[in-house]
């Protein structure tokens, strides 16, 4: 497969959303619940959705596509998985904290081409396996903080955190690093906070109850910058469907997994 080419429809796909995007922000917007009144749709994630999707299928027809607001079609032994807007609330409450998440993976959930592009902040985070990662044509790499109390992290709340059971709702595990790290964030994008893991501006992310849309762009974008995700056993059944998440410069790695094990 011509992985650049890939990448450059990922781009090509991921930039129009943001045509579509731009002037749609810091207006009012419309919202539809979905799952319930925390998760929702806005005009934005329809419009952008329907941007990508005609560039991804009229250049790879043979691809599926999972998409997070259900336009596409399964199929193909490699499949796009495409967030039009990761961070739906700040995009709903105009902060310009979130992102289009574009990657495309094999059945395994491999991600072999991730593009994580923020409208608003101007950034495009890509990455092809085996070609390394950037933001804005320039190389990135994981940051080099060995230390976690000189480390930055940050993490996100599951929409249906009031209803799970025990930890799943993340609140002892944020507690729990909060107290290890330097300080703690909390961005809202998924997609947003492993480009920034990847680029050095975090040492590391993770979440429990997201999808594959919100991660795997992401993930392609770290890996290719020197940094590791698994999953909070160590290993990786669960990371690249977005079940449980942990991403870090490699360097510290280790020393999440304890504190999330705990
Ligand atoms: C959300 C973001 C957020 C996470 C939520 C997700 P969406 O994705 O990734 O960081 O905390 O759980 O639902 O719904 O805005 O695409």
């Amino acid at each position: 497969m011509d992985l650049k080419a890939v990448q450059a429809a990922a781009e090509r796909a991921a930039l129009s959303a943001g045509e579509v995007l731009r002037p749609l922000f810091n207006h009012p917007h419309e919202e539809t619940i979905k799952a319930n009144i925390y998760d929702v749709v806005t005009e934005g994630d329809l419009a952008a959705e329907a941007a990508i999707l005609p560039i991804l299928q009229q250049a790879f027809p043979e691809f599926g596509i999972l998409s997070e607001e259900g336009g596409g079609a399964d199929g193909g032994e490699y499949q796009w998985h495409i967030d039009p807007i990761d961070g739906t609330t700040n995009f709903a409450n105009n902060i310009p904290f979130f992102s289009v998440s574009i990657a495309l993976a094999d059945r395994s959930l491999r991600p072999v081409v991730g593009v994580v592009y923020m409208p608003i902040l101007g950034e495009l985070f890509s990455a092809a396996q085996g070609h390394g990662a950037t933001l804005n044509g320039q190389p990135i790499h994981a940051s080099r903080t060995a230390d976690m109390r000189r480390a930055v992290m940050s993490s996100g709340f599951p929409t249906d955190r009031h209803t799970v059971e025990g930890d799943l709702n993340n609140l002892r595990h944020w507690r729990d690093m909060l107290w290890a790290v330097r300080d703690m964030r909390r961005f809202g994008s998924a997609a947003l906070d492993l480009s920034y893991v990847a680029c050095g501006r975090l040492d590391g992310f993770w979440e429990r109850r997201i999808h594959s849309w919100d991660v795997l762009g992401g993930i392609c974008v770290i890996q290719e910058a020197g940094g590791t995700v698994t999953d909070i056993g160590g290993g990786t059944a669960k990371a690249f469907s977005g079940e449980e998440v942990v991403a870090s410069n490699g360097l510290l790695h280790g020393d999440m997994l304890k504190v999330l094990q705990g």
